[in-house]
């Protein structure tokens, strides 16, 4: 029912709405900006097609093909030793290769339904895709509230020992 691609200009980013208005603003004005440089790629959940589309309209949601459901970018980056869980940092060198989840979101009026939930496990997947062909030891994020942390510690993020809005999820045994 939800595909998950990279973004284009074919997406409706300006009806997306999270409830943030710094990440709505984002995806608005800098996300194809940036891809188009290179300097992140941000990949979209969408309906997977029109039949998708139309049974969320049943269930009640104003959904159209070209919406965005939720969203996430990934960057590359270092991060030093004290960016990283203290049992961590000491298996590295001083500048350390991460993969950085630079933004994630999903609809506001679809929050909590699970949608968060396989955003971030496409965004580990591509990850450690991307980690067997250019070095980077783990996701890294920067969690912009108490509550986006705890969303992130749920599924193994780690959190530096004094900044705990720095999370980290190593990609290797
Ligand atoms: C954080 C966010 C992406 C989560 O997306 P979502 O679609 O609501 O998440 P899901 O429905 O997949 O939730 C998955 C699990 O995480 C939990 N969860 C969701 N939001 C949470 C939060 N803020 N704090 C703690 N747990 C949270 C859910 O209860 C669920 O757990 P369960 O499976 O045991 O029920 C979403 O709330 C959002 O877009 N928030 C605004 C933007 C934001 O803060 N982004 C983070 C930027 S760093």
């Amino acid at each position: 029912m939800i595909r998950l691609e990279p973004l284009t200009g074919h997406h409706d980013r300006n009806g997306f709405d999270c409830g943030v208005e710094l990440l709505n603003v984002w995806l608005r004005q800098t996300a194809l900006q940036h891809q188009g440089k290179g300097v992140s790629r941000t990949f979209v959940a969408v309906p997977a097609d029109g039949a998708a589309a139309r049974a969320w309209v049943q269930s009640g949601y104003l959904v159209e093909t070209h919406d965005i459901l939720g969203f996430y970018a990934l960057t590359s980056a270092f991060v030093l030793p004290q960016d990283l869980p203290s049992r961590q940092a000491k298996r590295y060198p001083r500048q350390i290769p991460v993969t950085r989840l630079g933004r994630l979101a999903t609809r506001s009026d679809m929050q909590g339904q699970g949608l968060g939930q396989l955003l971030l496990a496409d965004a580990v997947n591509r990850a450690r895709m991307a980690a067997q062909a250019v070095g980077s030891a783990g996701l890294f994020v920067d969690a912009k509230s108490e509550a986006a942390a705890r969303f992130y510690q749920r599924y193994g993020f780690m959190p530096a020992a004094d900044q705990p809005s720095k999370l980290f999820l190593s990609l290797w045994p």
